[in-house]
């Protein structure tokens, strides 16, 4: 893929559901009883692999004028997969199902494609064999092998703040014997603990504890997925650096657990107007963003995880911002989809930026003119698109390699930067 420089940004937009609020609607439809309604689900090939991961469970899945329908038979209508369960590129299906099967009383196996069975999977493996379930992972990696049934509930302590990990330990605690908590270091998403409740499953919240009640049974649901906040992050960004642009992102996603990117974008001195339309279950409204003047911040590492998977495009914001931008606290984005802070580093360093790499996070030193240049998406959607807003501000094309990841999470985002970029 070739982009070129554009004069300005603009446009209206309204995006595709949410990813994590996708899979985690199609999860938890599967084991509720009855049809779960979910309207503007996700276009995200990962949510597609979750999709297609519950019906080799057995799980019939619809799509009736665009709206999914999952009908679910409880937790114990699911059924043993004719073989290995393919989660893709998809960390988030491979993490948050292994809480399910955890649960279940046959033997499954979880892979994916050669960017996932890189990946860590012991971090959610180790809770669940504490409950009692058998978990069997490759040299730490997938293919994750489960055989579970007669959990018992825990108190997890995690180490590093995970919403998959925080989940998946959550779905297993809904199938086990007494409580569970799980208590994190850092608030991470907290869309499982907002949107059991909806499903009818009492949820408790306690500073950073989260503990359900084991012998649950979900009610199904009816709901609408609000845009996703992190391929809005994309558009919002172009807008941002360059002259004459204004972007507004429409019916959007605006949990604070995933909006810290905004917050650190208004200190680097972004116009950027937020409206809340809808508190419950999740905040919904519509941002705006405006051409501005950027200068560098230090990142604080306790809000990393609400920011997670934004430093890719907060590192091309970075480089177009005056002065230094610091970012610690990241080190998972080294066990991402690609080593994101690795990729990074080359990707705009290629274009001409100053970033060094540090182990757990970066430092960009923003103002100098980036130019065109032959890149590396490196299998990884978060840094195809940032890449390719950097290159809308960049003199001379860049072509990178490997674009076509972007449908991972957001297949729709070429024709909409084409639609954004004036060139005239
Ligand atoms: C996600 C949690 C985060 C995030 C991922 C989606 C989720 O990962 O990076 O893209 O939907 O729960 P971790 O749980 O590994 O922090």
């Amino acid at each position: 893929m070739q982009v070129e420089k554009t004069r300005s940004f603009r446009g209206r937009f309204s995006l595709p559901g949410d990813k994590s609020l996708s899979h985690r609607l199609a999860l938890f439809g599967a084991v509720a009883e009855g049809t779960t309604r979910i309207t503007n689900f996700g276009s995200a090939a990962d949510n597609a692999s979750t999709l297609s991961c519950l019906q080799a469970l057995g799980v019939e899945v619809r799509r009736e004028n665009g709206i999914v329908l999952v009908e679910g038979r409880g937790f114990s209508g699911l059924r043993a997969p004719g073989a290995d369960l393919d989660c893709g590129n998809s960390g988030s299906t491979l993490r948050m199902l292994a809480g399910i099967l955890a649960g279940r009383p046959f033997r499954s196996v979880l892979t994916g494609d050669a960017s996932l069975r890189r990946r860590p999977v012991e971090r959610v493996a180790v809770p669940l064999r504490q409950m009692g379930a058998r978990a069997q992972s490759l040299d730490g990696k997938p293919p994750l092998t489960l055989e579970g049934g007669g959990l018992r509930g825990i108190h997890y302590d995690q180490k590093v703040a995970s919403a998959q990990v925080k989940t998946a330990v959550l779905l297993a605690g809904l199938q086990a014997e007494g409580r569970t908590t799980v208590t994190e270091p850092e608030l991470s998403r907290d869309h499982t603990e907002r949107l059991l409740p909806v499903f009818g499953v009492d949820v408790e919240r306690e500073g950073l504890s989260v503990s359900v009640q084991g012998g649950a049974r979900l009610k199904c649901a009816s709901l609408n997925v609000p845009g996703d906040a992190s391929s809005a992050a994309f558009l919002l960004v172009a807008a941002l650096i360059r002259p004459d642009s204004e972007v507004t992102v429409e019916n959007v996603l605006l949990n604070p657990t995933r909006t810290a990117f905004l917050d650190v974008l208004r200190e680097m001195g972004a116009e950027i107007e937020v409206t809340v339309e809808r508190a419950e279950p999740e905040p919904v409204g519509t941002v705006t963003a405006r051409s501005s003047l950027l200068r560098g911040v230090t990142v604080r590492p306790e809000v990393v995880p609400a920011l997670i998977d934004e430093v890719p495009i907060l590192a091309v914001a970075a480089a177009h911002a005056l002065g230094t931008f610091t970012l610690t606290g990241a080190g998972e984005l080294r066990v991402k989809e690609s080593d994101r802070l690795a990729a990074l580093a080359e990707g705009l360093s290629r274009m001409g930026a100053s970033i060094e790499e540090l182990p757990d996070g970066l430092v960009v030193r923003g103002g100098r003119p980036l130019h065109g240049a032959s890149v590396r998406a490196q299998d990884d959607h978060r840094i195809a698109m940032s890449l390719a807003v950097a290159a809308l501000a960049a003199e001379g094309p860049t072509v990178i390699e490997g674009a076509e990841a972007a449908a991972v999470s957001f297949p729709e985002f070429w024709d909409l930067l084409a639609r954004g970029s004036r060139r005239a």
